[in-house]
């Protein structure tokens, strides 16, 4: 094999794994107990922690890309108080992908 088909697999490769299934999946494992499968946060934990409709359009424009990542990274604090946890077991990438995928929501 030459060289720019080995590269050009190993790139295949690389937009596999951020596929939209796995978002969905990453989604569905991790997030769905607090915001809902639908992200409106409409479940008994998203209830308790009042978490906010990600369907909504005046959230999504109050919110940036960065801020959202930094959600998922660092997880989300009201003082001492943990909201959200940080995320776990997922790349960069991964919680790139969430980010969009968690846009797609907006009505
Ligand atoms: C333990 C419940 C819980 C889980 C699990 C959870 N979240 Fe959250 N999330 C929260 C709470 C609480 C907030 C803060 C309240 C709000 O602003 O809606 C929040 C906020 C966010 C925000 C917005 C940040 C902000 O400052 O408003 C994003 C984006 C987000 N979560 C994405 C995710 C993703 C993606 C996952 C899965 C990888 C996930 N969350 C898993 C509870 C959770």
């Amino acid at each position: 094999m030459n060289k720019m088909l080995l590269i050009g697999a190993a790139v295949m490769v690389a937009v596999v794994t951020v596929s939209a299934a796995d978002v969905k999946e990453n989604w569905e494992k991790n997030c769905t107990k607090c915001h809902g499968a639908d992200g409106k946060g409409d479940t008994k934990m998203g209830k308790k922690l009042e978490i906010k409709d990600f369907t909504d359009a005046k959230y999504q424009a109050s919110m940036k890309d960065e801020e959202m990542l930094k959600a998922m990274k660092d997880g989300v604090k009201d003082g001492e108080k943990v909201r959200m946890k940080a995320v776990e077991g997922l790349s960069d990438d991964d919680m790139k992908a969430l980010v969009k995928f968690v846009r797609d929501f907006k009505k």
